[in-house]
């Protein structure tokens, strides 16, 4: 084969492999983590820039290492107080977090403070100063410290930013947002940790954050959030949350948006979670419907439990392809992978001396890393001391962003009392 030059042969080298642990392997991880790793084990990582790699779960942290046991290939299992320790000291390069809404600060920082690469359910923590910590880790150690919002990968939600992005629609000036869960869910699936907790920061979370990416950045600044919320059928826990949020346009005009959420929706609903927004725009309005994306299914017996009547195909489906191949893909899957992919261009996308400046420019990806999630964990901050001060009978509290007092400050109309929630500034910049 004269004239051929071959500098990597699949029979002879093995590509580097990148070591994944799992924390928590509840629903999101039998959704989308489990198919991605079932996916990278049969097909590896490739990109011309960083080459092939090879990522493999090799390692799991959960609380009773029951469902470890279940996972195919070899998995080692660790579980009790000191789960996360133990497994990063066994050897894995990089952390993927799904454990409940709050808990997962302190796996994060275990992670982060041994040099592990992280990835973090939303919402990544709910306060700032924990955000500040992480980061202060990451930083200190060279690595990444990123959180999934997975709507920011659907494809409707790509094409709105798109629009905004080329100036097709113009300075928004409101909006709703409203996506509301199956009583399935408070009552069976989060049973265990629902204690306390409430679905604005649950779900909401996925709207902060489309709005803050989509619409915030230099253009617009968070100014004002406000919240009221229902309980009585979620034992111990907010059945419903309304969330409003209002920002400041450099010319000084409003944008406000409101955000519903609730996990008492009834359970034979024809979607998985019923969900949609309407933003308005001074020269146009965009509405999506994501529970119905139209195709509509009926079938006797086992619509709409089983089946659903309004199915989402695109966020993670298993499919038969023409080719014959049985595949499961989606963008909840596709947002993961991403991840794993900027940690290969990290570690294997040139020299070694070069590792700061790929390092730096997947930081500056403000979809996934966490100082650009700084807004949305102000907004679920906020809320978090909103609903603490309405469960204490004082209702209507609203949280001032960046006032004299401090960056997070929590005031009652026509009252002089107040809270700093957060006493520095909040902002959203690549440090
Ligand atoms: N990206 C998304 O759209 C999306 C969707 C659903 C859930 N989530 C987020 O993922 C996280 C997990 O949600 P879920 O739906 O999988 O919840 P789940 O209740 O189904 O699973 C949580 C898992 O964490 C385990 N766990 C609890 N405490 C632990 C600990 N201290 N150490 C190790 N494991 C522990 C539980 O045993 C369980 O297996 C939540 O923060 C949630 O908000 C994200």
């Amino acid at each position: 084969m004269r004239g051929l030059s071959l500098t990597y042969s699949p029979l002879t080298m093995s590509p580097p492999r990148i070591r994944a642990g799992m924390v928590g392997l509840g629903m999101i991880f039998e959704e989308t983590y489990r198919p991605l790793f079932e996916g990278l084990r049969q097909s590896g990582l490739f990109r011309r820039d960083f080459g092939d790699v090879d990522v493999q779960l090799t390692a799991a942290a959960s609380r009773t290492g029951r469902r470890v046991e279940k996972l195919p290939g070899h998995v080692a299992s660790f579980s009790g107080p000191n789960a996360v320790t133990d497994m990063v000291a066994h050897g894995v390069d990089a952390v993927c977090i799904a454990t409940p809404d709050d808990r997962h600060f302190e796996p994060a920082r275990a992670a982060l403070a041994a040099g592990k690469h992280v990835l973090i359910e939303k919402p990544s923590v709910l306060r700032l100063q924990e955000l500040d910590e992480l980061m202060a880790l990451a930083r200190q150690n060279r690595v990444l410290a990123k959180v999934v919002y997975h709507k920011l990968a659907d494809p409707d939600h790509k094409k709105l930013r798109s629009h905004i992005l080329d100036g097709v629609l113009r300075h928004v000036n409101n909006g709703y947002c409203s996506l509301l869960e199956p009583k399935q869910i408070s009552g069976t699936q989060f049973a265990e940790w629902i204690q306390g907790r409430n679905p604005g920061s649950y779900v909401g979370v996925h709207y902060i954050k489309l709005i803050d990416f989509t619409f915030g950045g230099q253009d617009m600044a968070l100014h004002l959030i406000s919240a009221t919320a229902q309980c009585g059928l979620v034992p111990g826990a907010w059945d419903s949350v309304q969330l409003r949020i209002v920002y400041l346009h450099r010319d000084g005009r409003e944008a406000a948006f409101d955000i519903h959420t609730s996990w008492v929706h009834p359970d034979d609903f024809p979607g998985h979670v019923d969900q949609e927004v309407q933003f308005r725009f001074d020269n146009g309005v965009w509405n999506a419907h994501q529970r119905r994306r139209g195709v509509e299914m009926v079938v006797e017996g086992r619509s709409p439990r089983e089946f659903k009547t309004t199915p989402n195909h695109h966020y993670s489906t298993d499919f038969i392809e023409p080719w014959g191949e049985r595949t499961h893909r989606g963008y909840g899957i596709e947002v993961l992978r991403r991840f794993f992919e900027e940690v290969a261009f990290v570690e294997f996308g040139g020299p070694q001396s070069e590792r700061d400046q790929r390092l730096a420019s997947m930081r500056a990806l403000s979809y996934n890393d966490l100082w650009a999630d700084r807004n949305t964990v102000a907004v679920v901050q906020a809320l978090e001391a909103i609903l603490a001060h309405h469960l204490q009978g004082r209702a209507g509290a609203r949280v001032e962003v960046n006032a004299d007092r401090g960056g997070l400050v929590l005031t009652f109309p026509g009252r002089t009392e107040h809270e700093v929630l957060y006493p520095a500034r909040v902002y959203s910049r690549c440090p």
